[in-house]
């Protein structure tokens, strides 16, 4: 398993978020891609569905992109071409207290 980019993964905070509209990180330990979809917080796992390695923010084109072998998901983990062929596992997370928590 490619995870040769997890150890410059930080811990995400809401401000992480909000301030880049759409981050790659780390919340209790798990890897997600979260974005701020109006006055929500949503996330995907960061695993690439094809060989799982971590997929980045591509701030150009606003969606997600997995250097490993191309794939790219729209923020909310479909599949926009492959050749990954499975979306980003969904992960939910929340808000309280004005921390970003992931939802067991
Ligand atoms: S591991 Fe992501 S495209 Fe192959």
């Amino acid at each position: 398993m490619h995870d040769h980019l997890a150890h410059h993964l930080k811990d995400l905070t809401l401000e992480d978020v909000c301030s880049s509209g759409a981050v790659v990180g780390k919340l209790s330990g798990k890897k997600v891609a979260a974005h701020q979809d109006g006055d929500k917080i949503k996330a995907v796992s960061a695993l690439c569905t094809h060989k799982f390695c971590i997929v980045e923010f591509d701030k150009n084109e606003k969606n997600l992109y997995c250097p490993c072998h191309g794939a790219r998901f729209k923020l909310d983990g479909q599949v926009i071409n492959g050749p990954a062929d499975k979306p980003l596992e969904e992960v939910k997370v929340e808000v309280e207290d004005g921390e970003l928590r992931l939802v067991e």
